[in-house]
């Protein structure tokens, strides 16, 4: 089959090449999944999961990507609630080949249904980006209505599902960006919108919630804008916590349940996804590379 791989970590994307790979194995529980879109992160390539597996050991070439949708094609040993044939979605673990393939072997529990009335392409967007905006807000933040919300980064992957879905509970909405993301996210529903690069972020606050993506010195500012009792969130880097307040940071996590979630929303119109630009899976390494790209997820259309 086709596959994207990486073999040098020193590299980047630019180490991406497409290359003919072993098909691959399912194993107990797992399905085959033939992959019509793919979702990847430049950040994924950072992550020692990439490199090696659960025991240390390097796993390379291996597969990046760890979002898709696609047709299920075949089942492992005691595989059971995925049928051949079926649509599904969801994400690949991090420690294992992922979905800039032509085929996948998934643990079956990490994918949901796809409803007839979703894209493979916009599908592939949704499992890392909506997963980890419903983790943050509702599982570690207890995001409750009323509550106030500042989220960073509120027009790009992550941000963009934080905000319509803190919007959906009755929260506040905050939204921040570079100046050209204000339209998206007051777009996407966020009340007010600050431009780090301009306006004074310490001049926000208090709010109850901040949802962190990028770490650093903004994860330091927002520390002090949380309120007793709040939280800061991260899902860039471990955060120290606010005065009276608690941090959570976390990696996100597959969940089924979730995802239908998720998908149900997508269908009824009350969440979507900004893609900036398909690609095929020919040209991903080099729309990976390229030094400047839409605004928005770039998606991996691997089969139509
Ligand atoms: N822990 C977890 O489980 C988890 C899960 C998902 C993601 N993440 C991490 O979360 C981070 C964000 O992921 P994402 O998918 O949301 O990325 P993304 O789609 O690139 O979104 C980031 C947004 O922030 C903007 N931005 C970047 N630098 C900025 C700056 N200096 N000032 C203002 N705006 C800036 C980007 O704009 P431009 O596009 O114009 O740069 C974009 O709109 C990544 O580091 C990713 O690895 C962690």
């Amino acid at each position: 089959m086709k596959a994207v791989v990486v073999t040098d970590r020193n590299l980047g994307t630019a180490g991406m090449t497409l290359s003919d790979q072993p098909e691959p194995h399912a194993s107990e529980n797992d399905v085959i999944v033939r992959v019509h879109a793919s979702g990847f992160t430049n950040g994924e390539l950072t992550w020692p999961a990439t490199w090696a597996d659960r025991a240390g050991r390097d796993r390379t070439p291996s597969v990046p990507g760890h979002e898709l949708s696609g047709i299920v094609t075949g089942l492992g040993y005691g595989t059971t609630g995925l049928t051949v044939g079926q649509r599904v979605f969801g994400f690949v673990d991090w420690t294992r080949n992922g979905s800039l393939a032509e085929l996948v072997a998934v643990e079956a529990r990490n994918l949901a249904p796809l409803p007839a009335d979703i894209d493979h392409v916009t599908a592939a967007s949704l499992p890392i980006s909506g997963l980890t905006a419903w983790q943050g807000l509702f599982e570690h933040g207890d995001l409750r209505t009323g509550q106030t919300i500042l989220v960073h980064g509120a027009a790009g992957g992550v941000g963009s599902f934080v905000t319509q879905l803190a919007r959906e509970r009755g929260a506040y909405v905050i939204g921040t960006g570079r100046g050209r993301h204000r339209e998206t996210a007051l777009d996407l529903g966020a009340h007010e919108f600050v431009d780090l690069g301009s306006d004074s972020l310490d001049e926000v606050g208090p709010v109850d919630v901040v949802f962190d993506i990028f770490g650093g010195d903004i994860a330091k500012r927002s520390a002090p804008l949380v309120r007793p009792g709040g939280v800061l969130i991260s899902v860039a880097e471990p955060v120290t916590a606010p005065e009276q307040g608690r941090a959570v940071f976390f990696v996100v996590e597959p969940d089924r349940r979730q995802l239908i979630e998720i998908a149900e929303r997508v269908r009824t119109g009350r969440l979507r996804s900004v893609i900036g630009q398909t690609v095929t899976l020919d040209e991903a390494p080099a729309a990976f590379n390229a030094t400047s790209h839409p605004a928005g997820r770039t998606i991996v259309q691997v089969s139509s």
